[in-house]
């Protein structure tokens, strides 16, 4: 979490780290910061803010220092609270030496202590602060920079990106790597640093990713990179064609809304890049869907549509053993696709909390594939869980909405989602993207197994179709009787229960987590089936039980009975079902019904409803939707 921005070269650089900072708003927004070295008096200037960017751009309005060299951060708190005293930069004693950082330093505590014995004084209770008085320490001791960085790195431990800005070398930044991604884009006598380069891409394509373990000292026209042996590493500087996706709410009041609506898009196009890149002849065009330059198998030398996203096509055919690895949003869709490759490619399938997985024994099985499945390809803890099966020689796929996030780019292959930018933290058109694109990479691989006939993978691209298509039209169905009547209704409920069962299980848990983080209301996400082993005790009048049925016969019964046990303890059931679910349907207190779809798309045809109702009930409690307090959209810290 938090995001970083840096500039060195011939310009004011204040409005470029402000711009960076609103653009790396996902990765925070407890607070931000800028500091610069004051053109004028060659001293640091700085301003911090508590909340999102915009009020620093505020603060800042009322001052007119700005500077050739200077940082920005914008923070999600992890050591102490949202206050201004714990925004960053942090600074040494003498306010001469500034850093901003991204991650966790592990052990802070007993460097502090030390550090407040030898007469330091500390204004923060962060991490970070540390790592300003580990440095200015080092500066005061040490004859060069290099010097001073190799005794800070034999002190630092847990995850950090750094970024220092010191006032007695005003034509360079210094910048650390340990786990937390860091780049740099090199332009015309300038330079700029980003946690991602969505900061500076529509000023330059030139990006050096830094490595793992590095640190550079970077000046306007310069580059010096060394490994953490001090060994100097030559940057490798890539052309990033990567255009810059800003969105907008356009007519939309927040972000969420805009992006359940795009759901039907974000899945069409995602479906049509992968038909392109599966060499499919593509009967209609859309502007919206260019294979871009960027999307290459990691330098493989593999052919057909396999090479493409970077697997051997004879790892596919021979696949036996698929395991999944995802967290939040990303994990429920998983959990979904599990179904898909079981029951469609006959593959055993597991899928695994990224968290739980990282710290579980592995087991090695034969001729395994693992997928990684994140939206924002940056959650730590999905990503040090691929790159601990890496280490044992186990090709990784990752599936992500996002191009050249570290995932990608670490990844042994993937399948780059075409969604477009989300930036509402709560996940919508991702979920939706990735369950279509998990049953389309099902199909494909079923078909490569010799399981499947092309036809019924053209079939399958058009279910996903006419799916998408009615996952839009519901939401137009409910719309107004959601808005006008189920928001004022719903809102004043405390807790909600969520029950599925098979595939609309992690559904469920998808619909509890959406309500719990953006409307703050308890929810409750459980397997139907094991309502009666406890949770039943918690219904009453008072507890809304909402059920997602399913469109196979027999757990479709199965649902129903335990509707009938909801009901007989006086619970006010939700239901969500299908064309012909009678029963199940006139049991309940409020009914969402939908058209009969190919079996396993039966949650994404209900996707667009959940959100919307769950967004308008939100709505309704005045909530902040697309920034709820306490989370980030991108999850970078353990
Ligand atoms: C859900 O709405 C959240 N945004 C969150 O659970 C998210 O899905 C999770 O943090 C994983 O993110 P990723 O898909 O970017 O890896």
């Amino acid at each position: 979490m938090c995001g970083i921005v840096g500039y060195v070269g011939q310009k004011n650089c204040r409005e470029f780290v402000l711009e960076g900072l609103s653009r790396l708003e996902y990765r925070g927004y407890d607070s931000a910061g800028f500091v610069c070295i004051d053109q004028n008096n060659k001293h640091l200037s700085f301003a911090k803010e508590v909340g999102p960017v915009n009020r620093l751009k505020e603060a800042l309005e009322k001052v007119d220092y700005d500077g050739t060299i200077g940082i920005g951060h914008t923070r999600w708190a992890s050591h102490g609270p949202a206050e201004k005293k714990n925004a960053h930069p942090q600074f040494d004693c003498q306010k001469t030496l500034a850093v901003v950082h991204n991650g966790i330093i592990e052990g802070h505590n007993a460097i502090r202590k030390r550090l407040l014995q030898e007469g330091h004084w500390f204004d923060s209770i962060t991490d970070t602060e540390v790592a300003a008085h580990l440095l200015g320490e080092a500066i005061a001791f040490h004859k060069s920079l290099k010097a001073a960085i190799a005794s800070v790195l034999t002190q630092l431990k847990g995850a950090y990106a750094l970024v220092y800005l010191i006032e007695k070398e005003p034509e360079r930044l210094l910048l650390i790597r340990h786990k937390s991604p860091l780049v740099v884009g090199v332009g015309d006598s300038e330079m700029f640093v980003g946690s991602d380069p969505i900061v500076f891409i529509d000023r330059t394509n030139k990006v050096f990713f830094m490595p793992d373990d590095s640190y550079a000292i970077v000046s306007s026209n310069h580059i010096e990179a060394y490994d953490f042996q001090h060994n100097p590493i030559v940057p490798q500087i890539k052309i990033h064609d990567h255009l810059l996706e800003i969105s907008n709410k356009q007519e939309y009041e927040h972000f969420m809304i805009k992006e359940i609506y795009e759901q039907k898009r974000a899945i069409e196009n995602s479906i049509l890049f992968f038909k392109k890149l599966n060499g499919q002849l593509i009967d209609y065009k859309s502007d919206d869907v260019i294979v871009p330059a960027y999307v290459t198998n990691n330098n493989k030398d593999l052919e057909g549509f396999w090479g493409q996203i970077g697997l051997d096509i004879s790892h596919v055919k021979n696949l036996k053993n698929l395991d999944i690895i995802a967290a939040g949003t990303s994990w429920h869709a998983a959990y979904i696709g599990s179904y898909f490759f079981e029951g469609i490619a006959n593959i055993p399938t597991t899928v695994q909390l990224a968290s739980e997985h990282r710290y579980s024994k592995f087991f090695k099985k034969d001729n395994q594939l693992v997928l990684t499945i994140s939206q924002s390809g940056e959650t730590a803890d999905t990503l040090e869980s691929m790159r601990l099966v890496q280490k044992n020689d186990i090709p990784v796929v990752c599936i992500t909405n996002v191009a050249a996030s570290t995932m990608m780019r670490e990844a042994d292959g993937f399948l780059l989602m075409q969604a477009g930018v989300e930036r509402s933290v709560a996940s919508t058109k991702s979920f939706s993207t990735q369950i279509a694109s998990l049953y389309w990479l099902a199909h494909r691989i079923a078909v490569e197994k010799g399981i499947l006939s092309l036809q019924a993978m053209k079939e399958a691209e058009e279910q996903l179709s006419l799916v998408s298509e009615i996952l839009e039209c519901s939401i137009e169905n409910y719309k107004w009787e959601i808005m006008e009547k189920d928001a004022p209704f719903y809102s004043t409920f405390e807790r909600f229960i969520f029950l599925g069962r098979h595939i609309s299980y992690p559904f469920a848990l998808e619909a509890a987590l959406k309500l719990k983080e953006i409307s703050y209301i308890f929810a409750h996400g459980y397997p139907a089936g094991e309502l009666k082993h406890g949770p039943i005790a918690l219904v009453d009048e008072k507890t809304p039980v909402v059920i997602f049925s399913v469109l196979n016969d027999l757990i479709y019964e199965k649902l129903l009975s335990n509707a009938q046990e909801v009901k007989a303890r006086k619970g006010h059931l939700v239901v969500f079902a299908f064309e012909g679910q009678d029963e199940l349907i006139s049991l309940a207190g409020r009914c969402f019904v939908f058209p009969r779809v190919a079996p396993l798309l039966a949650p994404l045809a209900m996707t667009g409803v959940m959100q919307f109702w769950i967004y308008q009930i939100t709505k309704f409690l005045n909530r902040p939707i697309d920034m709820p307090r306490n989370l980030a959209k991108s999850v970078t810290i353990e």
